[in-house]
């Protein structure tokens, strides 16, 4: 049989197969709270614009009230013959309220209508993910705190390089999360416009009232051009690829968190509720939630790289290629929220074994840079000589398998005369700590500053 909305010029019905690659609701039924509230604010518009009678309008907010409850309460049964949620509702309150059913679509078009319901639903998952974005950033600026004089290794190239604190290192990545917080709310600013009332892709020649709707539905303002508000999905794109960066940093932090926890480093310990066993070895605790997490950017990644594709090249203004936009970001966003949530998990639980840590921050000739600044401050050696004399005390206490402090005075004058016993105030692993007070160093007073700022930020 012909379809009930559109049927009218058609003698058969589609295909099986047109039926399946056609239908949508499969996947954005999880729309329908946004098809809703959309379809309200349409109706008291067109109530208001005198399009509806108050009793039709008051009959479609009963309908949709109980529509919206079947939903909820599990006993709404969609069919995929009437493709997309918002023929499933509307063919519903047709069936419920009759004639008054039939008048919600004037003036409307399912362009603008899902235009309108994805901007809605990708706009409450960007509050969603700022929310958890958040939360995981004053989990670690917490942890930040407890551990901001806690000493360990700070890498280049994963070679030991100067000591840094356990406090410093996880707000490098409360800084990376919070310029992930801003694109997501400048993404919010630029995405808060309404295109509802676009129609079709022309416009209308029905009196409608856009503000209202705009206003009614959280919008800053209507969309200004029909034609781009029913085509574009720039929205859905930012946020994909805002989530992408932000899965990339959770990816960097999983990656660490992995090492950390190896037998090599032995850095942290990492809770069991985050740890799983091995069917086989029974010795073993794997981080398989870190390694998830490590995992997830390269499919919220292809999700935007999917999205991209689908949208290059379409010409103006709707194409059914569009409604290929939903499942990459739902599937971005279960991912996004999965991860965010583990990763908070993780970090809350997330123990340092700080005997470890600071014993290997001070291996590896850490402070060999801090023996080359005391050269210059204290002998006014120019830079370069200092790093050449410095490599060679270096290479002597490699040769003799010792840490430099271990040198002796004499093993040190006879590289460089005029060193003198106060040297060996700089080559600790805490006195190379606290002595990096410059803005954004690794001095505990520094670190335990920046983690009380970002609580108190995070507190508001
Ligand atoms: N299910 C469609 C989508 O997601 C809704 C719009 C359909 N419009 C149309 N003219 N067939 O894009």
């Amino acid at each position: 049989a012909a379809n009930p909305q559109w049927g009218g010029r058609f003698a058969s019905g589609p295909a099986a197969i047109m039926e399946e690659i056609n239908a949508s609701v499969g996947f954005d039924h999880i729309l329908w709270r946004q098809d809703i509230r959309g379809s309200l604010a349409h109706a008291a518009m067109l109530r208001k614009v005198g399009l509806l009678t108050e009793e039709e309008e008051n009959d479609i907010r009963r309908g949709l009230a109980d529509i919206a409850r079947d939903i909820e309460e599990g006993r709404f049964d969609f069919s995929p013959a009437l493709e997309d949620i918002h023929m499933n509702i509307e063919s519903r309150l047709s069936e419920r309220i009759g004639e008054a059913g039939k008048r919600l679509h004037t003036a409307r078009s399912r362009n603008d209508q899902i235009a309108t319901d994805f901007r809605l639903w990708v706009r409450d998952s960007i509050d969603g993910v700022l929310k958890q974005t958040e939360a995981l950033m004053a989990g670690l600026a917490t942890q930040a705190l407890r551990y901001h004089d806690v000493p360990m290794p700070g890498f280049t190239h994963l070679q030991v390089a100067q000591p840094v604190t356990f406090g410093h290192h996880l707000l490098a990545y409360v800084e990376m999360l919070s310029r992930d917080a801003s694109r997501l709310s400048d993404a919010r600013a630029r995405l808060n416009e309404c295109p509802l009332g676009s129609a079709a892709l022309a416009g209308t020649s029905f009196p409608i009232d856009r503000s209202m709707t705009a206003q009614e539905l959280g919008f800053d303002r209507p969309t200004a051009n029909s034609l781009d508000a029913v085509s574009d999905r720039d929205f859905a794109l930012e946020y994909l690829s805002v989530l992408s960066m932000e899965a990339m940093h959770l990816s960097r932090l999983s990656e660490e968190i992995v090492q950390w926890a190896s037998a090599a480093f032995n850095f942290v310990h990492l809770s069991d509720a985050f740890t799983t066993g091995s069917s086989i070895m029974p010795q073993k605790r794997n981080p398989d939630a870190a390694e998830l997490v490590r995992a997830k950017v390269g499919r919220i990644t292809g999700d935007l790289v999917g999205l991209l594709t689908v949208m290059k090249g379409l010409p103006l203004a709707y194409a059914k290629d569009t409604q290929e936009d939903k499942e990459p970001v739902f599937d971005a966003t279960t991912a996004i929220t999965l991860s965010l949530a583990a990763m908070d998990g993780m970090i809350r639980d997330l123990k340092p074994n700080k005997e470890r840590m600071r014993e290997l921050a001070g291996a590896g000739f850490s402070t060999a840079t801090d023996l080359a600044d005391w050269l210059v401050r204290e002998l006014r050696l120019p830079f370069r000589t200092a790093h050449h004399v410095t490599g060679r005390l270096v290479s002597m206490a490699e040769q003799k398998t010792c840490d430099l402090a271990d040198l002796s005075l004499e093993e040190m004058t006879s590289v460089e005369p005029n060193i003198n016993a106060s040297v060996y105030d700089v080559l600790t692993v805490d006195a190379s700590l606290a002595s990096r007070t410059s803005i954004g160093g690794t001095a505990p007073a520094n670190v335990k500053k920046q983690a009380e700022a970002w609580l108190e930020r995070l507190s508001k």
